[in-house]
């Protein structure tokens, strides 16, 4: 693996080993905290980003390398007028990995043809979000203790939740795995997901308007945020963005055993009286991903605890 742009671009076996590899970091902090130094991570963020960035910084900085990056395409040349393959080319010679978010779907990958420097996709637009997709696996793996024979609901905008599209993807390769998808008619799973993930691959899913008719069956609820960055027009926002709200009502016909994700940031899609319930684990989510990325960059920067 040079770069990671698409979830796809890592085989379960890789994934296994990230996971394992992620796993021993939250056991052996202290075996990593060298294995980066002299190395630079810069991020290059086009888009707002709190936890995708920080984690990513935060992962760096524990294995004892550095960072440097904007966090905004306003703070960059980007604003004046240069492209995203530019930028990339400068940046590969002041740093040794790119992490990149863009709101143009295919920008990360544009910038990997580029540079020889291993670039990331931290997400392209309603696109994809591998490394969100490997957060979201670790902490599948973690809470439930496998990564198959599972029914997942997927609840929110998921037409525009490139959270979704990847992990849909990543999650289509373990056995017996059920989606559920809740979401209005208007956000509702992109055809081509349907088509190439879906039906291709003679997976089990449905599609339903109502998160109650669904909740007692469910082993994962993936909540997101209706992602109004992508909206044409605001009018259409505004009439969407509440119309699934998870409250302790609901939670009521849930499983015991219920995982409740969400990527956050969260609006208003999830009560925040459901956070203390044992079944929140969105929190927990967002700490994985510091780990879960820390393994990425060592894998992609082919370094390792035993070298040192
Ligand atoms: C997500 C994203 O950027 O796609 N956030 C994240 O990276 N954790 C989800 C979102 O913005 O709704």
């Amino acid at each position: 693996m040079k770069h990671l742009i698409d979830p796809m671009d890592l085989s379960v076996e890789e994934i296994d080993q990230l996971l394992e590899l992620a796993d021993d970091i939250i056991l052996h902090k202290e075996k990593y905290q060298e294995v980066c130094k002299h190395k630079k991570l810069a991020t290059l963020f086009f888009e707002p980003s709190t936890r995708t960035r920080l984690s990513f910084e935060a992962a760096m900085m524990e294995l004892g390398g550095n960072v440097l990056g904007f966090s905004s395409a306003d703070s960059s040349s980007a604003a004046k007028g240069e492209t995203v393959s530019d930028t990339v080319r400068v940046v590969a010679g002041y740093a040794d990995i790119i992490a990149m978010r863009h709101p143009k779907e295919g920008a990360p990958y544009v910038a990997s043809r580029k540079v020889d420097v291993p670039i990331i996709n931290a997400g392209d637009g309603g696109h994809n979000h591998p490394t969100q997709t490997l957060t979201d696996l670790m902490t599948i793996k973690r809470e439930k203790g496998r990564l198959d024979n599972l029914t997942i609901g997927m609840c929110g905008d998921l037409k525009f939740g490139r959270t979704v599209h990847s992990l849909i993807k990543a999650m289509s390769r373990y056995e017996n795995v059920t989606f559920v998808m809740i979401s209005p008619e208007e956000l509702r799973l992109p055809e081509y997901i349907i088509k190439d993930v879906f039906e291709r691959n003679n997976i089990t899913y449905k599609e339903v308007r109502t998160m109650e008719e669904v909740m007692p069956e469910l082993d994962i609820l993936y909540m997101t945020r209706v992602q109004k960055e992508r909206f044409f027009n605001e009018a259409d926002y505004v009439r969407l963005k509440d119309s699934f709200i998870l409250d302790e009502k609901k939670m009521e016909t849930a499983k015991e055993d219920l995982c409740i994700m969400h990527p956050l940031p969260r609006v208003n899609e999830i009560s925040t009286k459901v956070d203390d319930d044992p079944r929140a684990c969105y929190f927990k989510q967002a700490l994985y991903g510091k780990y879960v990325r820390m393994a990425l960059i060592m894998t992609m920067l082919g370094v390792s605890a035993d070298e040192n």
